[in-house]
């Protein structure tokens, strides 16, 4: 298959240079987006008399009926051609002849590819926002139900002050509500259309840029068209966005994994988003969690590819920039299947609300509220402190909780101990006293669940895919 640009040479390509130079094995699936700009593009030049109106409307109606060829399998993309583009050319001259020349009028493929990669990512990246709202009602449905499930906070993962399950996924809730944003800037930057920017320094052709670029959904056309062509900056800005998101996706996993552990059986994964082992029959392994941790490393290593990849780029168009795809194209398949199957998991998940009571009661949670008693009753917080440390060493003595000791017993640490104590520093009282902003008390937590849902609502409601 000759090459779209054969005309300068006499020699046909060395077999291996054309394998190593190919990308069609991994561009072939931008043909959607290739054809959808060639189309604006051919609808553009007819409307500037730059071909003729019979021409464009040739070119158009070949390029929808070779959109849908490919679509129905009728038009198999095969390895011979280059690139996408080169196919889609090809394709288009081979069926209409000398009018399907004039496609490329006023257009390199330097901008082509750059439109088509672009219209590629903002579409899966309208999809990853579909999916990370699918999360964040998912979480948030959680949230709802589990206002007094009572649960052990942790810090250095030690059991640190009492909490609820919806002030804990709470966290998450935030941690991709930022996410969210991010995803939003990326689509809001990136939707700048490059088309129109020739090679690299435009064209003398009289195209209309802003045509186009409203015809495929831009805010507008890009104003350099050297930076037109050799900006990468918007997936790289893409994949930072999903290595945050993985990398929450991977935190939230880590404490699923252990809270599934034997000796927390805080949740019971649903059989459906587990798997077992071929030899040890009792098993019932986390599998979605653990694959999610693990590819989080993969995602980072995408952007961190791209990033050395354009790290010593001159202008403009390098063909180094063709190594953008599969890093991108693996981090955004990657990341979205994450999403997608995280939050399936999440939706099934059964939490053991009385094993996350118990462990909350048994691992002195309260202490701080016994200590804070002290000091209403005058005790000063550093003696306090001290007063309640030593009870906890008897207590872990003796095997019991603060609130199993008697008055006496209790008289024999603090004379300011006395029967309210035990209602002080029950789990109930610990949690529900806590009510500052974003602290777990229950009424708290539904003030701010009722905002984390007007906040979802609205962002919901501002999605316009494109
Ligand atoms: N396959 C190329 C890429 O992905 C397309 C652009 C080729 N441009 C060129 N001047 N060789 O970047």
């Amino acid at each position: 298959m000759a090459q779209l640009w054969g005309g300068r040479f006499t020699k046909e390509t060395n077999d291996a240079v054309k394998a190593f130079n190919d990308s069609i094995s991994f561009d072939r699936r931008l043909y959607r987006e290739d054809i959808e700009g060639s189309i604006a593009h051919a609808q553009m030049l007819g409307a500037q008399g730059i071909i003729s109106a019979e021409e464009s409307s040739m070119i158009t109606q070949e390029l929808a009926a070779i959109l849908s060829d490919v679509e129905s399998g009728a038009l198999v993309i095969t390895d011979e051609y280059e690139d996408i583009h080169s196919f889609v050319e090809a394709t288009l001259i081979g069926r209409i002849g000398d009018a399907g020349k004039k496609l490329h009028t006023g257009r390199s493929r330097n901008d082509q590819v750059a439109l088509d990669m672009k219209l590629y990512t903002r579409r899966r990246t309208h999809e990853i926002r579909t999916h990370l709202y699918t999360l964040l009602e998912t979480i948030l449905g959680i949230m709802e139900e589990n206002t007094d499930t009572y649960m052990p906070g942790f810090t250095h993962l030690q059991k640190a002050q009492p909490t609820t399950l919806a002030h804990h996924l709470g966290a998450y809730f935030e941690m991709f509500k930022r996410d969210a944003g991010r995803i939003d800037d990326c689509l809001k930057r990136m939707n700048y259309c490059p088309l129109g920017s020739g090679a690299l320094a435009g064209t003398t052709y009289p195209l209309d840029r802003e045509m186009v670029a409203e015809k495929l959904g831009f805010d507008g056309p890009t104003l350099n068209s050297m930076d037109s062509v050799s900006d990468r900056d918007y997936l790289i800005e893409l994949m930072s966005a999903l290595s945050l998101i993985m990398m929450h996706l991977s935190r939230f996993s880590e404490e699923l994994i252990t809270w599934n552990s034997n000796e927390y059986r805080f949740v019971e994964m649903d059989d459906a988003f587990s798997t077992g082992s071929s030899i040890m029959p009792q098993k019932k392994n986390p599998d979605i969690c653990e694959l999610v941790r693990g590819k989080t490393g993969r995602v980072y290593g995408d952007l961190i590819s791209l990033l050395t990849t354009m790290k010593g780029l001159p202008l403009a168009y390098n063909k180094d920039m063709q190594e953008d795809k599969e890093p991108a194209f693996d981090a955004i398949d990657t990341a979205q299947a994450c999403i997608a199957l995280f939050s399936g998991m999440l939706a099934t998940i059964t939490f053991r609300k009385e094993t996350m009571r118990l462990s909350a009661v048994r691992g002195f949670t309260n202490a701080t509220d016994a200590a804070d008693y002290l000091v209403v009753k005058g005790v000063p917080f550093r003696d306090a402190h001290g007063i309640i440390g030593r009870l906890v060493l008897y207590c872990i003595d003796k095997n019991k909780s603060i609130e199993d000791l008697s008055i006496e017993q209790l008289k024999e640490f603090s004379p300011a101990f006395e029967e309210d104590l035990y209602d002080a520093v029950s789990l109930r009282t610990c949690v529900e006293k806590r009510l500052t902003l974003g602290a777990p008390g229950q009424a708290m937590m539904r003030e701010v669940i009722a905002r984390e849902k007007e906040w979802l609502q609205g962002w919901h409601g501002t999605s316009s895919d494109k």
